[in-house]
């Protein structure tokens, strides 16, 4: 059994990270440290690595050098099982949510409990729904208690994008690894979404790391923000210290 930290303290921690595809450095010596309970925003303009630390964030990357620690275990010492075990407190939500389309939504929303549900179990769940209640509570909370049993690809992006929500909350994670979460949806689909993560992160006490286009959304649901720009640290600062020519210096296109 992997122990995952819990309280107040470092949820997740690079230091020295570079990763490189070919001869693209994505990453160049990132340090950082996001503490449990933060709400982060990476910004910064397209091929500037956000969807990279994400996914180094999550583990499914192991970057070429540095060291990685998530939720208090280092990555370089953990077996794939066990490193399966600490993805369970790790949430992802993609902009194009990777859900199963032509099942129902139940089934989206049960997938939250695979990695602790045996083999079995959700096999059966497949035919019998399992834990329909549990399902219930988490639509409901996103506004989608009568889709219960709507077949998938029939909802709306937003929809679908908030079951992709439901099937976290069902997931409990400890730590949120959103990567542009927003960007399909329209501006009110947007902040009701971006409300509805940032308020389940502060009523029970989880961080959230999001890549987001969207600076306002940024400063608006985030209490720190990380611009990235050709792999590098730009600067990482609480949202009230990042001025708007650090914004623009981050966005501006190349002499
Ligand atoms: N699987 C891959 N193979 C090769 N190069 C990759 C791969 N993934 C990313 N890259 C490159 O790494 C760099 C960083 O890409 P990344 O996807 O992390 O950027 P991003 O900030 O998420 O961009 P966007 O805002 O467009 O999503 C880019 O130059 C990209 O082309
Ligand atoms: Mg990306």
């Amino acid at each position: 059994m992997v122990r995952v930290m819990d309280g107040k303290g470092a949820a997740l921690t690079l230091a020295g990270i570079s990763h490189h595809f070919g001869s693209v450095t994505a990453l160049n010596h990132i340090s950082l440290t996001i503490q449990v309970g933060e709400r982060v925003a990476l910004l910064g303009p397209s091929g500037a690595g956000k969807s990279t630390l994400l996914n180094v964030l999550n583990g499914t990357i192991f970057p070429t050098t540095g060291q990685v620690n998530l939720l208090g275990r280092s990555l370089h010492h953990l077996s794939s099982q066990q490193l399966r075990q600490v993805q369970r407190h790790l949430g992802r939500i993609h902009q194009h949510h990777d859900l199963v389309a032509n099942l129902a939504v139940i089934h989206n929303v049960n997938a939250g409990h695979l990695g602790r549900w045996s083999a079995p179990k959700a096999a059966l769940s497949l035919a019998w729904p399992q834990a329909v209640e549990t399902a219930a509570n988490a639509l409901e909370q996103v506004g989608l208690l009568d889709k219960l049993y709507a077949r998938t690809d029939l909802l709306s992006g937003g929809e679908q994008q908030r079951v992709a929500i439901a099937r976290m909350l069902v997931q409990d994670p400890q730590v949120v690894l959103a990567d542009e979460p927003i960007a399909s949806l329209d501006p009110a689909r947007a902040h009701d979404l971006m409300a509805l993560l940032r308020d389940w992160c502060v009523q029970a006490g989880k961080t959230l790391v999001v890549s987001l286009h969207e600076v306002a959304f940024a400063q608006t649901y985030c209490d720190r923000l990380i611009g990235l720009r050709q792999g590098q640290l730009v600067f990482d600062a609480p949202v009230a210290q990042v001025s708007d020519s650090m914004l623009q210096g981050l966005y501006q296109l190349a002499p």
